[in-house]
């Protein structure tokens, strides 16, 4: 007798278990369900437990009935606990705010390579002093040619192929033209840079295109001389390239500069060694100035025996196309966002 009892008593914990792992998995409202008639229904098992407690002899009967009886109050608690809780979850899912779920991946835009260098140029000479300025893409051709020295059918109009609005109203073919505007409206010191977008009536190739953006440098005070030229290029290009760097300062023409020259940088990829983009020269060509030619500063409105100065106009594309060596300037005008995303 006594043995069957141990064993009746290990029935009681082995139900036990089997009732909380079934809760446990009970994850839906039918599961449950079924779990209540199992177990605590009228047929279920914890009645059919204590409707045999007269089988049980009456020594053990004691203990086995007060067990018996808190398992069912334990499950009766367990159960109701449980279905509170499914019932939370389940008011929480049919809200159509899930503040769990991860959010929608947000595209954001990014800042495009022209713009970016742009910037670069532009902070580069903030730092030494230079406003920034703008001025009219359409320009009258006085501005764009005549105020800058390039007079009446002078063959030097055709280094910039230019498309014309009207006899007297062009695009402009350079961002020079923001210099004359910039002396009319101040008197020297002035120390400016001027971006802006430029036109030319070009064959459209993998090196040119008819739209593409300079950045254009005046610098006009008593004193200003070539070696103040040479210094801020130099310091511009060490910032903007490798603080290495070197220059090499080549003779040019443009009617607006005398002297004027054209500016090379040591080639970064090659340190000057000879590579594919710098064509095994070791050199690359970044931009055009000179000392402002005093008809120029006459056009301006500025007194070219009291004032001297220099200009310098760089490409934007050319100096994107070598610091990110891109081999095709339309990739700037296409807008292909797999293009975009790199930078
Ligand atoms: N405007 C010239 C060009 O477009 C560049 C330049 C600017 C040269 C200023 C000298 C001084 O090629």
């Amino acid at each position: 007798m006594a043995r069957e009892d141990a064993s009746t008593l290990e029935n009681l914990d082995t139900l036990r278990k089997k009732i909380f792992s079934d809760l446990e998995s009970a994850t839906d409202s039918a599961a449950l369900e079924s779990f209540r008639i199992k177990y605590l229904g009228k047929k279920g098992a914890l009645r059919a437990l204590l409707k045999g407690l007269k089988n049980i002899p009456a020594e053990r009967r004691k203990e086995y009935g007060a067990r018996a009886n808190q398992l069912r109050a334990e499950t009766e608690q367990a159960f109701s606990s449980r279905t509170r809780q499914k019932k939370a979850r389940g008011d929480q899912q049919s809200s159509p705010f899930d503040p769990s779920l991860p959010g929608y991946p947000f595209p954001h835009g990014s800042i495009h390579p022209l713009t970016k260098i742009r910037n670069e140029i532009r902070d580069i000479f903030i730092s030494m002093g230079f406003d920034v300025a703008y001025g009219p893409d359409v320009e009258s051709d006085f501005y764009n040619f005549a105020a800058l020295n390039f007079p009446p059918h002078h063959p030097a109009r055709d280094m910039q192929d230019t498309f014309l609005v009207s006899p007297e109203v062009v695009l402009r073919t350079h961002t020079s033209p923001v210099q004359i505007r910039i002396m009319e409206e101040q008197q020297p010191p002035i120390r400016c840079i001027m971006p802006g977008r430029v036109y030319r009536h070009e064959e459209i190739s993998s090196r040119s295109y008819c739209i593409f953006h300079q950045v254009e440098g005046l610098y006009v005070d008593r004193d200003v001389s070539f070696a103040d030229l040479k210094g801020t290029l130099l310091w511009f290009a060490r910032r903007f390239f490798d603080e290495k760097t070197h220059i090499k300062i080549r003779p040019s023409f443009f009617p607006f500069t005398e002297p004027s020259v054209e500016i090379d940088i040591e080639c970064f990829l090659c340190k000057g060694a000879g590579c594919s983009v710098c064509k095994q020269s070791g050199w690359l060509e970044i931009l055009g100035a000179g000392m402002v030619h005093p008809n120029v500063l006459a056009s301006g409105g500025i007194d070219s025996e009291h004032y001297t100065g220099f200009a310098f106009g760089m490409g934007i594309e050319r100096i994107a196309l070598l610091k990110y060596t891109i081999d095709d300037i339309r990739l700037f005008f296409e807008n292909d966002i797999r293009f975009l995303r790199q930078f």
